[in-house]
């Protein structure tokens, strides 16, 4: 049973650098710094002429199908280069950067050496860079250079930019930053769009969308307004049903509260620290059966260093709750559930709870789980989004814990898993900074 899977812990800077290029330098120190401030300004202008020139394509909306995945996530198809090579990322608002697997002529590594994990490794697309006529690589005094670390990069060792390494809960990626055409259609292909061509990676499934808050992310880098999705149900299967990504640029787009969406603000995400990519929002309350669940309030307002709160994470199968949280909203459950027999051995072995053995039973009855936001929007979520028929006669509740961490205080307290967000119009609201919600039947086969 796939579990929280790729929740961006932090960025290694400079990590696997043992397979990083680094260039002896034969220019005495003053040269350099003039060197440095020229090539700077002029890679920024040429930048900035592209920019001016060729404004990216991408104006009022595209729909992307986004395909559930058997390894909990779910997918897009974008196209890299000239000419267009498929790639299938992982739609990932938990983190910024862009990688897909890639091979490059020279290196002794390429994704060859890569590992999957809950895939068929020969169906994964890898890019193959030298195919490419458009690719460039990118110098470490480039800005986009700095997108992915930081403007106090130090450059005096190295002309290229470092290879980025990026630990997730459950694996990892190093590779090379580049820049390529990103194809969205075949209209809109964006130039010079910056992403990772990955010669290293352990247990990902695919190569990543990054939809985060950071700069190199495909929100910022593409300007849009909003975006929203719409997930069809998981089958944890890899069935060829798809829901709606919908990215949308430019400054009018009909408001969608007209149409019965929620909304709850943004909270602003911490500078300098790990947590600056989360979309994070602030909790009221949560309420079970309609009850008030006692929750101390720290933890459902982020503090400004991004302790506490909620983040909203595409990228997280199921939903991460504190012990702190989880503990007192389980027992409010418990008590509505009493009528049900608890099967411990399933909870031992699924890692969900609590679990109930309802054979026998024709019906269940099972209170509401709601969200109150700061702002007084409720997400009430559809049963199937926190309930799930794990295995014969056994339902459990499909949001998780840390059993070994009872009072953790660092960091989102909850992360919104996308088995919460089934079947919800959600959408984030990048111009007003708000996160807006409304259940909605996203298989298009249904409406
Ligand atoms: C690209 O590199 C691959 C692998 O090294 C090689 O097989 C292929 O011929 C190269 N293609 C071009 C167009 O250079
Ligand atoms: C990559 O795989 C090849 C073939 O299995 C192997 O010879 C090589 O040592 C591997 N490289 C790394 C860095 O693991
Ligand atoms: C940059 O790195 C070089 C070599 O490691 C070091 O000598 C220099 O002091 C560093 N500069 C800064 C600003 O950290
Ligand atoms: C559920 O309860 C039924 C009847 O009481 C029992 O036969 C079955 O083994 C139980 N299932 C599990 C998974 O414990």
């Amino acid at each position: 049973m796939p579990t929280s899977l790729l929740f961006l812990l932090f960025l290694l800077l400079q990590a696997a650098s043992a397979a990083a290029a680094t260039f002896p330098l034969s220019i005495s120190p003053s040269a350099l710094d003039k060197w440095e401030s020229i090539n700077l300004a002029a890679l920024s202008s040429l930048s900035r002429a592209r920019h001016l020139k060729r404004p990216p394509t991408l104006t009022g909306k595209v729909t992307l199908p986004a395909y559930p995945r058997s390894y909990g996530g779910y997918s897009v198809i974008f196209s890299l280069g000239t000419p267009p090579q498929k790639v299938s990322l992982v739609l990932d608002t938990g983190s910024s950067l862009v990688w897909t697997p890639c091979t490059i002529p020279t290196a002794t590594y390429t994704c060859q050496n890569c590992t999957f994990s809950g895939v068929d490794p020969t169906k994964i697309p890898i890019y193959a860079r030298n195919k490419s006529s458009t690719v460039q690589s990118l110098p470490c005094r480039s800005p986009k250079c700095n997108w992915v670390f930081g403007s106090d990069l130090n450059c005096s060792t190295t002309k290229r930019c470092p290879y980025y390494g990026l630990e997730y809960g459950l694996g990892s990626t190093t590779g090379q930053l580049v820049s390529d055409v990103l194809g969205l259609s075949k209209l809109n292909r964006i130039p010079d769009f910056l992403f990772g061509c990955s010669l290293v990676s352990n247990r990902q499934p695919e190569g990543i969308a990054g939809f985060g808050r950071g700069l190199a992310s495909i929100p910022a880098q593409l300007g849009l307004t909003k975006f929203s999705y719409c997930l069809v149900s998981h089958r944890f299967d890899d069935t060829p049903q798809s829901g709606d990504l919908v990215l949308h640029r430019g400054r009018r787009h009909a408001d969608a509260a007209a149409n019965g969406v929620a909304y709850a603000p943004f909270t602003k995400s911490p500078a300098l620290s790990p947590y600056s990519e989360y979309y994070y929002i602030s909790l009221s309350k949560i309420l079970v059966g309609g009850k008030d669940v006692p929750i101390p309030p720290r933890y459902l307002v982020p503090s400004k260093e991004g302790d506490g709160g909620m983040i909203v994470d595409s990228g997280s199968t199921f939903t991460f709750m504190e012990r702190i949280i989880f503990d007192p909203v389980a027992r409010e459950l418990e008590k509505h559930m009493t009528k049900y027999k608890r099967a411990k051995e399933i909870e031992d072995s699924s890692g969900l709870g609590p679990c109930y053995n309802i054979t026998g039973q024709s019906e269940v009855d099972v209170p509401k789980l709601t969200f109150s936001f700061k702002g007084g929007a409720n997400m009430d979520l559809p049963l199937t989004d926190y309930f799930s028929l794990v295995t014969d006669g056994v339902v459990c509740m499909t949001v998780l814990t840390d059993p070994d961490e009872p009072g953790s205080t660092t960091g989102p307290a909850i992360i919104l898993g996308n088995y919460q967000q089934q079947n919800f119009y959600i959408e984030y609201d990048l111009k007003k900074q708000r996160f807006g919600f409304k259940p909605q039947q996203c298989d298009r086969s249904k409406n």
